[in-house]
């Protein structure tokens, strides 16, 4: 059977235009700039308005990758959201993201891996446009957090923010090489046993509600370092490539220190990470795509740049990618 490599072919993202600072959310509950900016690295982020839903956030940063790739909505074979914050019970936000960039053929769908859903999502698309089932994907992350926040709790409440990105993947032939363009390799994991320490106290089927987010911080951050650190590990190790062939590492945004944690373990020069964590707090499965957005846009992410990609979020889930722009 042929063999087909993922390529990025355009890189888009929004951010709802509310913006709240640490400043605003310290008169709502009892935080402060200062807490908030040592322990997490966040200064603001952005909220989105009444009325706009996830749906929202992820067509209009569909609509820029594909604009970035130069092409239509009608050329793509498959679309994905990654997200945990959906619209509606069903149908998948994928489907609603589907009917508004007027895509009338192929297949979309959800998948729901928390702050990994992107890498999930795009190792996920990679497989079928691998196997010759899709030629042009949308893999789209998009999050409206602020929805599931309990406004009250001051542990979680800082950290989160709304937002979207999307990457535009396009079959070429060949399977993945080291200096070609493409999805090189990706890592998933999950463990179960994990579920009390990150998830939401509500869902159709349990209480009928759609309920809040509930952290323990501290444990969360623990796993973190040590399930990003190895999954990192494990994706060089496969592909025989080390740090310093690594130009730009794009982690999902959690959290400041976390970053530093991982780099500092694994050995990963400050100047090489994208970080965006301080103007958009954590947006869980768009946090990746917007950072890599922001990369692209400034000119630091460029055409044949090996990127590195992780995350952990609710499961635990958890998983690394590296992808040659
Ligand atoms: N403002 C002021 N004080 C606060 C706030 C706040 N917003 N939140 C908690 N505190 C207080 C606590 O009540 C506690 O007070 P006490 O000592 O009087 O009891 C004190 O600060 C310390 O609390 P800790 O929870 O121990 O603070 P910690 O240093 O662990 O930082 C944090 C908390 C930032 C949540 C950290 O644990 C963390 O970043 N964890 C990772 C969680 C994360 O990023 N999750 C995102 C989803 S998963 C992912 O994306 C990787």
């Amino acid at each position: 059977m042929s063999r087909f490599r993922s390529v990025v072919a355009g890189v888009g993202s929004y951010l709802p235009k509310n913006v709240l600072t640490n400043a605003a959310l310290s008169k709502m509950v009892d935080t402060s700039d200062e807490w908030i900016r040592q322990r997490t690295g966040i200064h603001q982020r952005h909220i989105a308005a009444e009325g706009e839903n996830t749906s929202d956030l992820g067509t209009i940063a569909a609509q820029r990758a594909l604009q970035a790739a130069g092409m239509e909505a009608g050329e793509m074979d498959m679309l994905v959201v990654a997200t945990a914050t959906p619209d509606l019970t069903f149908p998948a936000t994928a489907t609603i993201i589907q009917k508004n960039i007027g895509m009338v053929r192929g297949f979309a769908f959800d998948v729901n891996a928390v702050c990994s859903g992107f890498l999930f999502a795009l190792a996920t698309a990679d497989s079928f446009i691998a196997r010759g089932q899709a030629k042009n994907a949308l893999v789209i992350g998009a999050e409206t957090f602020s929805r599931i926040l309990d406004w009250e709790d001051r542990s979680t409440c800082v950290l989160f923010g709304d937002g979207a990105g999307a990457i535009v993947l396009s079959g070429e032939p060949g399977a993945p090489g080291m200096g070609e363009r493409g999805v090189v390799h990706s890592y998933l994991r999950s463990d179960g046993r994990f579920t009390e320490l990150l998830y939401v106290d509500g869902g159709p089927s349990s209480t009928k509600t759609v309920g809040h987010l509930r952290m323990s911080g501290n444990q969360v951050f623990r796993h973190a370092i040590t399930n990003i650190s190895s999954s990192i590990a494990k994706v060089l190790d496969d592909t025989g490539l080390t740090i310093s062939d690594v130009d730009w590492f794009v982690p999902h945004q959690a959290n400041q220190r976390i970053l530093e944690g991982v780099s500092r373990r694994l050995g990963i020069p400050e100047e090489r990470v994208i970080t965006t964590v301080s103007q958009h707090g954590n947006t869980s499965a768009g946090s990746i795509p917007l950072a890599l957005d922001a990369g692209v846009q400034d000119g630091r992410v460029k055409e044949g740049d090996l990127v590195l990609m992780e995350a952990l979020g609710g499961g635990f889930t958890w998983g690394a990618a590296l992808v040659r722009m």
